[in-house]
């Protein structure tokens, strides 16, 4: 299934490697909010300080404009990644700049070397030739486990390949692996739920998730726009009339498949103590209101829908579940999530997000550390940093 060399197939011991982590993590005040990119990246870590590897860490925070900002440096990490690992953590202030050759040069067996923000190199995001060599000299060897990255052809997810041996990290394996065999070979019904603000940003996803799930659940803005494609009214609702024609084409197409919301959760502005009300879709939405949830009787369709699956795929919110009054209908399908015994799968941030919020995140199959990279194998298509890495023969 994962036909590409991870670090289980090469010699690591004692080697200098060079290991692409996704650290991209929210920081406020100089302290991590969420470490749960650091921590999964663990498994590799730890696998790789067992065998007495030196690790130079490469990633990036943000996106400051291709030269150093404070704002974006990737000191803060340094303190909890240290906790994490039980053992000290090196930083060097550029990312492949005098100040890592220097601190790398000398890194011993089992000592760790954390780089400042590949994106302060304008080399970084074009990929640049000599920007990738300079990163490569750091190691010996390169494992690439940012997952979330992997979607970026930059000269540290890409580019560094060419002038190292290059395999995954268990994270990048687990999750291509993972969201792959959902995908093409999953326990069936395989069940979708789709939410988000677009359609547009979302087309390929669509597609293929048509293609390949018995029923795809949609919510969120998305919704909107199938309805109000279809002639119901949805008063001042986020609609995408650019994408009427796509949203009736897919209807056409897989018709049979598709599940949209026949209540929603209505109010007059998008606030906490805005006037609420639930209205039928058949009823309209009235001019001047807007639809931010889906309704109680859609949550108990799509509950039912959700109760004979074998496998189900979630990406995108249902409503707008950070404030209050619209979270209702995405809580309520987490928590069938949580109490379903299909595999559940969870991608993208927003989705993450809410799964967290209703309290169920440890009773998922898996969460996806990804956002764009999981939108890009749910869409059927290769992630770019996987592909250059050594298969295996
Ligand atoms: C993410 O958070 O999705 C990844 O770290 C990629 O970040 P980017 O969208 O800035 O490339």
């Amino acid at each position: 299934m994962f036909r590409k060399k991870t670090v289980r197939d090469v010699d690591v011991t004692q080697r200098r490697v060079l290991v692409r982590v996704d650290f991209n993590v929210p920081i406020r005040d100089g302290r991590v909010e969420d470490d749960t990119r650091i921590r999964a990246t663990l498994p590799t870590l730890t696998y790789l300080l067992a065998r007495d590897a030196a690790l130079v860490l490469a990633s990036h925070l943000g996106r400051p404009k291709g030269k150093p900002d404070p704002a974006f440096s990737l000191r803060p990490v340094v303190e909890p990644l240290a906790a994490l690992l039980g053992r000290d953590v090196l930083f060097a202030h550029d990312p492949a700049g005098p100040d890592a050759q220097a601190k790398a040069a000398r890194l011993q067996p089992g000592q760790v070397l954390l780089l400042e923000n590949t994106r302060f190199d304008p080399g970084e995001t074009r990929n640049d030739p000599e920007f990738a060599r300079r990163l490569a000299s750091l190691g010996e060897l390169f494992v690439n486990d940012a997952f979330g990255t992997a979607h970026r052809i930059h000269a540290s997810t890409v580019g560094v390949a060419r002038y190292l041996p290059a395999v995954a990290g268990f994270l990048l394996e687990r999750e291509v692996t993972i969201i792959t065999q959902a995908l093409e070979r999953p326990t069936r019904p395989l069940m979708a739920i789709l939410g988000g603000a677009k359609i547009s940003d979302k087309i390929k996803v669509l597609h293929n998730l048509l293609g390949r799930a018995d029923r795809l659940l949609i919510g969120g803005g998305m919704a909107n726009t199938f309805l109000a494609a279809q002639g119901f009214a949805l008063g001042s609702s986020l609609v995408e009339r650019e994408a009427f024609e796509t949203a009736l084409s897919l209807l056409d197409t897989f018709g049979e498949k598709i599940v949209l919301p026949t209540d929603l959760v209505i109010a007059d502005r998008a606030a906490p103590d805005a006037n609420v009300r639930v209205v039928a879709v058949t009823e309209g939405v009235p001019e001047g209101w807007m639809a931010l949830d889906i309704g109680p009787s859609t949550v108990e369709t799509f509950a039912r829908h959700l109760r004979e699956a074998g496998t189900i795929i979630w990406n995108g919110p249902l409503g707008m579940f950070e404030v209050e009054p619209f979270a209702a209908g995405t809580m309520a399908i987490a928590r069938v999530l949580a109490e379903s015994p299909a595999f559940t799968l969870v991608g993208g941030g927003d989705s993450v997000a809410a799964v967290k919020k209703a309290g169920v995140a440890d009773r998922m199959g898996h969460i996806s550390t990804g956002g764009g990279a999981t939108l890009k194998l749910l869409a059927g298509e290769p992630l770019p940093a996987v592909e250059v890495l050594e298969d295996r023969t």
